[in-house]
């Protein structure tokens, strides 16, 4: 039986992982802040799919939290297959409305995390000759949008340098590059979406079946929608002072997270 750790399981996509992860009989470690969400999470998973869920609280915003992680990444004795780094959040405004010290958060939890996660799980699986790693970014990571844009740019071609670096060590490495998806995500953030058009939003459940299948097929980048590829395809010819123009006019109150 193989073992996947996702962080940021509890809601959204990170809880689309689990579910799907412990349906395929997958065991589980489960992180995020909200203990007793993660027990309950993890009681309901057992019960339904009879896998194992451990759980690990950890504040992905801290240097402990990140360690914590990291050390049940390393632990030789009890090996993880597949991680997760989902674990992310938005900020309300614009650039000099946010406050700095979470736009610093924003750059521990989207990058430095990412890194340090992302780097014990490969150290592992390289000596085991095999293993995965998801990092989940946005298409927000393709346009000029402030640091959330930067953060999920840097965990897209971080990932895909990785990828390549280690291509052939049976680890594989893929961002995923997730459209708008209902989630706790925006409520958390205080952002409205009812101007968000409906065929923009993505089913999570769909989004990670897609996402996994990408990864079986060595994919180091995927971006699972028809919808969202042919945007993203149109992004890539777009002036860039226009794609700027747009992006900043819709506000992020709005445009793509
Ligand atoms: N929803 C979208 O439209 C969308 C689009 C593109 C990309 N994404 C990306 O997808 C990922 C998941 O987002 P989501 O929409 O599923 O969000 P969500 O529904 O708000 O869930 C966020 C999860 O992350 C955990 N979390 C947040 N901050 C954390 C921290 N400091 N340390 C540890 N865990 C933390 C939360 O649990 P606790 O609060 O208990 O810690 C929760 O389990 C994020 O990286 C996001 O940027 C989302």
């Amino acid at each position: 039986m193989t073992t996947a750790l996702i962080t940021g399981s509890t809601a959204g996509i990170g809880a689309a992982f689990a579910r799907r992860l412990a349906a395929d009989g997958h065991n589980l470690v489960l992180v995020a802040r909200d203990t007793k969400r993660l027990q309950d999470q993890a009681t309901e998973l057992h019960d339904r799919h009879g896998i194992e869920a451990e759980v690990l609280t950890a504040d992905l915003a801290t240097d402990p939290g990140i360690e914590a992680v990291a050390d049940r990444l390393s632990d030789r004795r009890s090996p993880v297959d597949l991680l997760v780094n989902n674990a992310g959040f938005g900020s309300k405004g614009r650039y000099l409305d946010v406050s700095m010290a979470d736009e610093l958060k924003m750059l521990k939890v989207h990058c430095e995390a990412v890194l340090r996660l992302t780097s014990a799980a490969s150290e592992a699986m390289r000596e085991r000759g095999r293993g995965g790693v998801v990092n989940v970014a946005s298409v927000g990571a393709f346009v000029p949008r402030g640091t959330y844009g930067a953060s999920k740019a840097w965990v897209v071609q971080f990932t895909q340098g990785a990828a390549k670096d280690l291509a052939g060590s049976g680890v594989r490495l893929m961002a995923l590059c997730p459209g708008f998806v209902r989630t706790e995500f925006h409520q958390r953030a205080g952002m409205g979406t009812d101007n968000i058009p409906g065929w923009m939003w993505l089913d999570a459940d769909k989004l990670v079946a897609a996402a996994l299948g990408d990864l079986a097929h060595g994919k180091t980048l995927s971006i699972p929608d028809p919808r969202y590829k042919a945007l993203m395809a149109l992004v890539k010819v777009a002036p860039r002072g226009l794609l700027g123009e747009v992006t900043s006019r819709t506000g992020r109150k709005y445009g793509p997270q």
